[in-house]
């Protein structure tokens, strides 16, 4: 079976844990090999430097300190967890990755690009997604969600202002227009089905590609 990582992106109260985890039911009930993740998190120690990262009491981090923790995290998993899957033929499907440092450290804290880059080069091994999927939903409405939720799915992060929520949907814009190949806009302010069934669709016509059987 031909190996794939998947990637889902987007601003807070977008609904991406819950399509990755209806996208993976969806790929097991029809045979693949599928591995669930998300980051910072996904192993042992991700996990821990996942809680470090989110704590809403860490209001003095800096946003150096931020990004070396979102990389080392992101480092962990990549060697531990997702390359060994897709060397073994599986698809891998990531609750955030990459693109998410280069639109919240990035663009949202304005921290200089490049240097992201090189850093998230060097964390990944140079491993990049074959397809993202963005969960495209307004940052306002995005936000009602996830306060909606409660208390225990409010962090650090969700502490910043709208405007920083702004720019990192900005940022976000400006990745899908420089690699639109690889990125799938999914209107994400539909029921969790309709979602789910644009990411099916669009997965099963990455499937049929790389089966040979597109027509
Ligand atoms: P999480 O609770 O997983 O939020 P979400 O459900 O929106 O993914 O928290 C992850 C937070 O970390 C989220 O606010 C985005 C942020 N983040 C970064 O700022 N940089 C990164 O590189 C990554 C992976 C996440």
């Amino acid at each position: 079976m031909p190996a794939l990582f998947v990637t889902f992106e987007g601003p807070e109260g977008c609904g991406k844990t819950t399509q990755v985890r209806l996208l993976a039911e969806w790929l097991s009930a029809r045979g693949y090999d599928v591995l669930a993740t998300r980051e910072p998190g996904g192993t042992r120690i991700g996990e821990q430097i996942r809680a470090i990262l989110l704590n809403p009491a860490h209001t003095e981090m800096v946003p150096a300190a931020e990004i070396l923790l979102f990389s080392a995290a992101r480092a962990q998993i990549v060697h531990e967890v997702i390359i060994p899957h897709l060397q073994r033929g599986g698809i891998v499907l990531c609750d955030r990755f990459a693109d998410s440092t280069l639109a919240y450290q990035g663009y949202g804290h304005g921290l200089d690009l490049n240097v992201l880059r090189i850093i998230t080069a060097f964390a990944t091994a140079g491993l990049t997604p074959d397809i993202t999927f963005y969960l495209d939903i307004p940052v306002e409405e995005g936000l009602r969600r996830k306060a909606q939720a409660g208390k225990a799915e409010w962090n650090r992060l969700d502490q910043r202002e709208l405007a920083y929520h702004q720019r990192v949907q900005e940022g976000y814009r400006q990745l899908i227009a420089a690699e639109p190949a690889r990125w799938v806009l999914i209107d994400a302010r539909g029921s969790i089905e309709a979602v789910h069934m644009q990411v099916v669709r669009e997965m099963e016509r990455r499937l049929a590609v790389q089966h040979g059987t597109a027509r």
